[in-house]
């Protein structure tokens, strides 16, 4: 796909989530919502993505990274006044626009790929993406004449009780040739009832000026599904993690229960890996193959984790790299923590990474015995085969030397193990 660029709509208020966060920016799966989006923008090579941002700008503007151009509506005047905005930015170009709203975490990038493809194809001036939905409450419906023609998109709050019932509906993502539409958009009329400039209109304009219009009609209602409540933001999550919960299995991961595993998006695990029942592994996590993870463990991001490494029950894991053949089975917390390979870390060990003011690091080296139970006052370091005791609290700044032992409470270093 190329030489076509993307606008994402995202100065909607979002009032129905009762929320202080833009609602672009409210997470699925550990990702703001607005990221699938671009996820698919990105993916099938936009030249140049825009986002029109209105409510909540700056928080937007700060979150979302990348090679992005942030175009500021300062009015919520309406969808066709959003890509108005953007007539400077884009002067001169003459490609296909892709028009797309940054609350539909569930769009699939195939489907968008298929909308581009017909209206190339085609050769079309514009190319609505519609879709056949069971309740099509809230959506703009696509108007046909009796021969099924594509003559307009009527909002619900326009339409007449013969246009109610119509299933079809525009999911709100297009194609336009660019020049057409910023030349169309000038002659797009307030909208008397909503007070409002739709883009919808475009499409009536177009075809009153023998202008090729074309749709793309999918059954899949997933398609169309826009995040407007707290609960649309769960149903959202439900569904996008059975997706990635099915991806590593795909891929030779065994969940023993998917029901209760959570698995953000942007991890990646190696084969033959078990995660048992109640375990949470955020985004940004890395864990290699043939590791044992819970039940009831929590990963936290900016963890790595090696291959034939064991995470076992009531244990957390944050921002700690762990090397392979390391294993850390009951209730233990590492946090800020570097692991070298075949370290034991006993039952309920806690890295005190947090001094108060700042995070701390731990370095265990290679073959360490952390004994149950034992604090790690960081920054601490323990060398290669020491041994920590039982019950032992290391204070910071301590370096433990290999193959030392380090016992009591603080603990006193003893030579050789
Ligand atoms: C719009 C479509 C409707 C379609 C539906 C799909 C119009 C007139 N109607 O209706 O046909 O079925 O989407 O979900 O376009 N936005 C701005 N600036 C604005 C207004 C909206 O950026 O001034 C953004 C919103 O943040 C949102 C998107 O545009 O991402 C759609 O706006 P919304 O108000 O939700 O439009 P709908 O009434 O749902
Ligand atoms: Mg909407």
């Amino acid at each position: 796909m190329s030489n076509f660029r993307s606008i994402i709509l995202a100065a909607g208020k979002g009032t129905r989530m009762k929320s202080d966060v833009p609602k672009v920016l409210h997470k699925v799966c550990g990702r703001p919502i607005i990221e699938y989006v671009l996820d698919i923008t990105r993916s099938l090579g936009s030249l140049k993505t825009y986002i029109v941002t209105g409510h909540g700008a700056k928080q937007v503007e700060q979150t979302v990274s990348g090679d992005v151009e942030f175009v500021l509506q300062p009015q919520l005047l309406g969808t066709a006044d959003a890509v108005r905005r953007l007539e400077s930015h884009v002067k001169g170009f003459r490609g296909t626009m892709l028009v797309l709203c940054g609350d539909t975490p569930l769009l699939s990038k195939n489907i968008v790929r298929a909308l581009l493809t017909k209206h190339r194809r085609n050769r079309a001036s514009a190319t609505v993406l519609t879709a056949l939905i069971d309740n099509p409450q809230g959506y703009g419906r696509i108007v046909r004449d009796r021969a099924g023609s594509f003559l307009a998109i009527r909002e619900e709050k326009d339409a007449d009780p013969q246009e109610v019932l119509i299933n079809e509906i525009n999911v709100g993502v297009y194609c336009f040739e660019s020049v057409k539409l910023f030349e169309t958009l000038k002659k797009v009329r307030l909208n008397p009832r909503k007070k409002e400039f739709y883009l919808t209109d475009v499409i009536e304009l177009f075809l009153a000026a023998d202008n090729r219009v074309d749709t793309l009609t999918t059954e899949d209602d997933h398609v169309a599904f826009g995040v407007n409540t707290r609960s649309d933001l769960a149903q959202a999550e439900a569904i996008i993690r059975k997706r990635i919960l099915d991806e590593h299995m795909r891929n030779g991961v065994t969940i023993t229960d998917p029901l209760t595993t959570y698995i953000e998006d942007g991890v990646k695990i190696g084969r033959d890996t078990i995660i048992y029942p109640c375990t949470i592994i955020n985004s940004d996590v890395h864990i290699g193959s043939n590791c044992k993870i819970g039940p009831l463990a929590h990963v936290r991001p900016g963890s790595r984790i090696a291959s034939n490494v064991e995470i076992g029950n009531f244990t957390e894991v944050s921002r700690t790299t762990i090397d392979s053949g390391t294993f850390m089975k009951h209730f233990s917390f590492l946090g800020d923590a570097t692991v070298k390979a075949g370290v034991n870390i006993g039952a309920g060990v806690v890295t005190a990474n947090f001094d108060g003011v700042a995070k701390n690091k731990t370095k265990i080296d290679q073959g360490a015995f952390i004994g149950s139970d034992s604090i790690l006052v960081a920054p601490v370091t323990v060398g290669s085969k020491a041994i920590v005791g039982a019950g032992a609290v290391v204070t910071q700044h301590t370096k433990i030397p290999a193959y030392a032992v380090a016992r009591g409470v603080p603990a006193k270093i003893f030579k050789n193990r």
